[in-house]
């Protein structure tokens, strides 16, 4: 077996070459990447480099999660079908992972033929060994969407603080957590109606066959100490069998001889991790088995966020050894982001995507910053922006591209791109290549804080030589160009050993630095310096990060909610507010009000204060998004009149365009009345 976390801290191996597969969590396809997400990509990013660099064989590969209720529904919303919605996500997702230049060697779907293939085969497996039961279980059922809902799909009033509108698994006020059925007043998500329970015959896989076998791994450090102590905290409570079928509909496989049963999202979508492999594997002809099936040669790291643990932790390790597959060398979790100290939000601005990024800044900036915050341990990370933009600036502009910039021009510009043919301080060039050791040692452990520190002491050191050396005074006085042409050249001999440092980190600056130095950037050759060797002009290798960009970027992400969003989001009616400001006549008369039908009024899929009204004002049909639900049924209002903004600018919303408002007042809740005008009253008749 391969180096785990604690194997890890012995002296590392240099000499002998290591095959290593790394992997991160799967994406989900139904949202686009964040800067939350970015955390792990970076993390694994950095350290599949900085292996490759060692010179060690290393693939990375991941793909798109894109099976699952959420997805199903997402594609039902947007009126395509699911193929379409995963089809443009892979897109959007690849694009944003190139963009912040993560190195994958292949970027997969779960959706994928290989990934049908492997989740049969492995199923039928562990079926074959006896470690699949079935059973029936009673589960709440939509009656209206006529399916099964998963937990995050029914909101009620939580049992024990009386919030309402809280999800079935936990509630966001108090945090308790609890079953869907002892939420008060549950109603389905989907379609507003009230669950019912109804039984169903289900698959489980046999997690407690492997109670022993899993304590065992536990126990020869694949996971860290943290993640240990909450595994024994669940093989305290005793393991319990994992139900790995969901019923149909649903967006995912099949189950082999299990009609309308299909595979529950969380069983395939490790099993992605072989799929993308398997992939590039048939693509670039290497072994599929070494990887899978032996332990002996090969190493299998998974990179994942701490509160997908359980999942990477005893189910995949269990499902890999019982269908006779190898078990991963090391699960890293990692802890979550914070942006200025608190979760994301989308109204302070701190949700930002991965694509809002990109436009305002340099993807380097963020793998510089989050490599100087990240550990080994699984605690948060904070991007606090202030300090992003202040230790960017600092550190890799300020210190070490600054070395590249205040050596060049002379050596471009007075020696003919020549460096001269000795250093003149080798024994503070060897401290800075000596440094190595230990600063790949931090990168092996994941410690990039660590290595980021060493390294900037580093360049510290570099700064203070060509501070007191002060090339650019000496090149005044005659006869000291020889002299000015030594320092410039362990100036950029310097700067070589702290960007092939960097290069996992800052690879698209490492790979400018390449060209400008005229020499590939090699981590096992920097004992010997450049000497009288030509290199290239210099040109900026790296801007600063301007206030200016964070700001927009801010202002970019700020969700800002119009007020009849916000009306249809709190289900109240327009007059929320009390102090609202006295108008000017005139502005009054801009409003269009006139009398309307209800034609048709229904429920709004996936809305759950919303109705869509078909409203016709005189010869003419507008559709209405109206947040009153939760007091009207829609058979409570077809055939009504009552009174609409008709010159509203249409609005789009998440289920389509509204074209105008319906007037209600009322505190919220039932008590929400629409305006109803007496009888003779005419639809599209001008309210005076
Ligand atoms: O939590 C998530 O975002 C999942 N899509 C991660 C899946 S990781 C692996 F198991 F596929
Ligand atoms: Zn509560």
């Amino acid at each position: 077996m391969r180096p785990t976390d604690s194997v890890a801290r012995q002296p590392l191996d240099m000499t002998t070459q290591r095959k290593i597969l790394v992997t991160s969590a799967l994406p989900y396809a139904n949202g686009p990447i964040h800067l939350g997400h970015l955390v792990e990509y970076i993390q694994t990013d950095i350290w599949a480099r900085f292996q490759r660099l060692q010179g060690h064989e290393c693939y990375y590969v991941c793909a798109d999660d894109a099976h699952g209720t959420p997805i199903m529904l997402r594609a039902r919303q947007d009126g395509i079908e699911p193929e379409q919605l995963i089809a443009a996500m892979h897109k959007e997702h690849e694009a944003d992972f190139a963009d912040f230049l993560i190195g994958f060697d292949n970027y997969h779907s779960t959706h994928s033929e290989e990934n049908r293939q492997f989740a049969n085969e492995i199923y039928l497996k562990l079926r074959e060994a006896d470690h699949i039961a079935t059973r029936k279980i009673s589960q709440s059922y939509d009656p209206e969407a006529e399916m099964f809902l998963p937990d995050r799909f029914i909101k009620g009033t939580c049992p024990k603080c009386g919030a309402e509108d809280q999800y079935g698994d936990n509630c966001e006020v108090c945090g308790s957590t609890y079953a869907p059925t002892d939420l008060i007043n549950p109603v389905s998500v989907i379609s507003g109606a009230a669950p019912v329970e109804r039984e169903s015959e289900q698959y489980f896989f046999k997690l407690s066959d492997f109670t022993e076998m899993l304590q065992k791994w536990l126990h020869q450090g694949h996971v860290q100490p943290e993640i240990a102590n909450k595994l024994n905290e669940w093989f305290e409570e005793g393991l319990q069998d994992w139900d790995i079928s969901r019923n149909a509909p649903y967006w995912g496989f099949e189950i082999p001889d299990a009609p309308g049963k299909y595979f529950y999202v969380w069983l395939d979508a490790p099993i992605g991790y072989m799929a993308s492999f398997k992939n590039l594997s048939d693509r670039i002809g290497i072994s599929f088995d070494e990887y899978w099936h032996s332990e002996s040669d090969t190493e299998l790291y998974h990179f994942i966020g701490k509160d997908i643990a359980r999942f990477h932790t005893l189910f995949w390790p269990a499902v890999l050894h019982g269908a006779g597959f190898r078990t991963p060398t090391a699960v890293y979790c990692h802890g979550f982001l914070t942006v200025n100290g608190q979760k994301m939000s989308k109204s302070r601005g701190t949700f930002i995507k991965a694509r809002t990024y990109l436009n305002n800044l340099n993807a380097e900036y963020l793998r510089y910053y989050y490599a100087a915050k990240l550990s080994s341990g699984v605690d948060d990370i904070d991007l606090n922006l202030d300090d992003f933009m202040q230790r960017v600036n600092s550190d890799v502009v300020g210190k070490v591209v600054n070395i590249a910039s205040r050596c060049a021009g002379f050596i471009n510009k007075r020696f003919d791109n020549q460096l001269s043919a000795s250093l003149p301080d080798p024994s503070l060039y060897r401290e800075l290549v000596d440094g190595g050791a230990s600063i790949a040692t931090e990168f092996e452990r994941r410690e990039y804080s660590k290595a980021v520190r060493e390294i900037m002491a580093l360049a510290d050191k570099a700064n203070v030589y060509i501070d007191e050396n002060k090339p650019w005074a000496l090149i005044k006085q005659p006869g000291k160009a020889a002299e000015v042409q030594a320092i410039c050249t362990q100036g950029i001999n310097m700067f070589r050993v702290l960007m092939t440092y960097l290069q996992p980190i800052l690879p698209q600056t490492a790979e400018k630095s390449a060209h400008f130095l005229n020499s590939a950037l090699a981590w096992t050759e920097l004992s010997e310096p450049l000497l009288s060797h030509a290199i290239n002009k210099f040109k900026p290798l790296m801007t600063r990060v301007e206030k200016s960009s964070i700001e927009t970027m801010i202002e970019q992400s700020t969700e800002h909610l119009e007020p009849e969003q916000k009306a249809a989001e709190t289900g109240g009616a327009l007059a929320d507010d009390p102090l609202a400001a006295e108008i000017a006549f005139e502005d009054f008369a801009k409003v269009d009000l006139r009398i309307a039908k209800i034609i048709k009024a229904e429920h709004v899929e996936g809305a759950n204060k919303l109705l869509q009204l078909t409203l016709d004002i005189g010869g003419e049909n507008r559709t209405v998004f109206a947040g009153i639900k939760s007091a009207y049924a829609p058979e409570m209002l077809e055939g009504r009149l009552t009174v609409m903004v008709a010159n509203l600018a249409p609005r789009k919303m998440r289920f389509g365009v509204s074209e105008g408002m319906v007037l209600a007042a009322g505190p919220g809740g039932e008590d929400v009345f629409i305006l109803s005008p007496d009888d003779g009253a005419q639809p599209g008749m001008r309210v005076k």
